[in-house]
């Protein structure tokens, strides 16, 4: 894989166009942002670029959820962590937003809002058609690069990762950079037996990931949990009650599929923890009441989750295992990255949650790599091209040439 670094390129005064990744989970009592995890990271790239006048991007949360908020607050603790101030726009590519770009000054930062409030940016385009889109075409001859740090976003084809990387000179971030030379080092030393423990919310597009990680050999057991665990329990009858996921029917159908062509490969929580009188209660899956909404794995499933993990040559964990923000809920998820640590294998860790979840707990240290990347790095690991990935190889090709 060839790319090319932020030292390939003279920045000096030049407009700099950053795609980071500052999507965070939001706390959903408060409002506010749960960890500032990824927002540290892209830190590190800023801090790089004092030379030049950077024009900051990213997404968070997706339309019609709880998490599709503003990025200001992002802009707030991003100023106390850099130490000088980052200035804000409500705007992404309208006048306010040019005009403050266009009267950026050598070090200054500038956050543009939330992408995802413009449609386009919802939508996944191939490189030269992204390109054109109105977003792209608005902002790009403002910039002279364009810098790829969101290795968290490195799955989606959205026009500020395939399109201004079309256009202008492009490099990876160090964010990027750091992501990808730790998984070169730790996939280069994966062995069999190939673990994977996947949990978290994010159901749709783990679905097709399961089925590439265990196609290209990387996973010889899925130990399941959290919301996906609920969907193979619902493939299997075992619950009752609608999800509430969009196209849940046919994840269902997906996942009854995967269990008719894989039986030996998944594994399913044995016994399950729910709130009884505000209390942790812990029952076996045919013990549910009708509505009752799983809160996390049960004792029994840790343990002989954690035994598979502690067997694993290799073992990745995406996803927490529970509620893991909800008091007494977050047992299954300790249980897990307990097992990790304490496992001989190589263990890498994916996403922000469990990333904190880990510092938490006091055991980062005893995990080989924990990347700030969830369903971007299941299908790195499952083997997939990823969008960013090729926008930066395509741009590498292109000074080459
Ligand atoms: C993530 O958190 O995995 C990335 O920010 C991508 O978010 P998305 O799954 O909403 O596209």
């Amino acid at each position: 894989m060839k790319l090319l670094a932020i030292d390939d390129l003279n920045l000096e005064d030049e407009t700099v166009f950053v795609r980071v990744d500052l999507n965070t989970p939001i706390d959903p009592n408060t409002g506010g942002l749960m960890e500032k995890e990824r927002i540290k990271e892209a830190a590190v790239t800023i801090r790089d670029l004092d030379c030049a006048k950077v024009v900051l991007a990213s997404h968070q949360g997706r339309v019609g959820r709880p998490d599709y908020i503003s990025l200001e607050p992002h802009a707030t603790i991003l100023s106390d962590i850099l130490g000088k101030e980052v200035k804000f726009t409500e705007d992404i590519f309208g006048p306010t937003a040019r005009w403050e770009i266009a009267n950026l000054k050598k070090g200054e930062v500038l956050l543009l809002d939330n992408l995802r409030f413009i449609a386009e940016e919802n939508k996944e385009f191939k490189p030269e058609q992204a390109a054109k889109t109105v977003f792209v075409q608005r902002l790009y001859k403002l910039f002279n690069a364009c810098i790829l740090d969101a290795f968290p976003t490195a799955h989606r084809a959205h026009p500020s990762i395939v399109g201004f990387s079309y256009i202008l000179p492009t490099c990876g971030g160090r964010l990027v950079v750091k992501e990808l030379k730790a998984l070169n080092r730790v996939t280069t030393a994966a062995k069999g037996p190939f673990i994977t423990a996947l949990g978290g919310s994010k159901v749709t597009d783990r679905m097709e990931a399961i089925e590439a990680l265990i196609n290209n050999n990387r996973a010889d057991k899925v130990l399941l949990s959290g919301l996906i665990a609920n969907i193979f329990f619902k493939a299997m009858d075992k619950i009752k009650y609608k999800l509430g996921i969009s196209g849940e029917d046919e994840i269902i159908e997906k996942a009854r599929s995967l269990l008719a062509m894989y039986p030996q490969t998944f594994e399913l929580p044995q016994d399950v923890a729910v709130e009884r009188s505000g209390e942790r209660v812990e029952i076996s899956v045919n013990e549910l009441g009708k509505d009752e909404v799983i809160l996390d794995i049960g004792s029994k499933t840790i343990d002989s989750y954690s035994r598979v993990i502690r067997s694993g040559g290799t073992i990745f964990m995406s996803g927490p295992a529970g509620v893991f923000e909800k008091s007494g809920f977050e047992v299954g998820t300790e249980g897990l990255l307990r097992a990790m640590a304490s496992s001989l294998g190589t263990t890498i860790v994916s996403g922000g949650h469990l990333t904190t979840a880990l510092q938490k707990f006091g055991i980062k240290e005893w995990i080989d790599y924990a990347s700030t990347a969830g369903g971007a790095l299941v299908l790195y690991l499952a083997g997939k091209r990823l969008p960013l990935i090729d926008a930066l190889e395509r741009a590498a090709e292109r000074v080459e040439k």
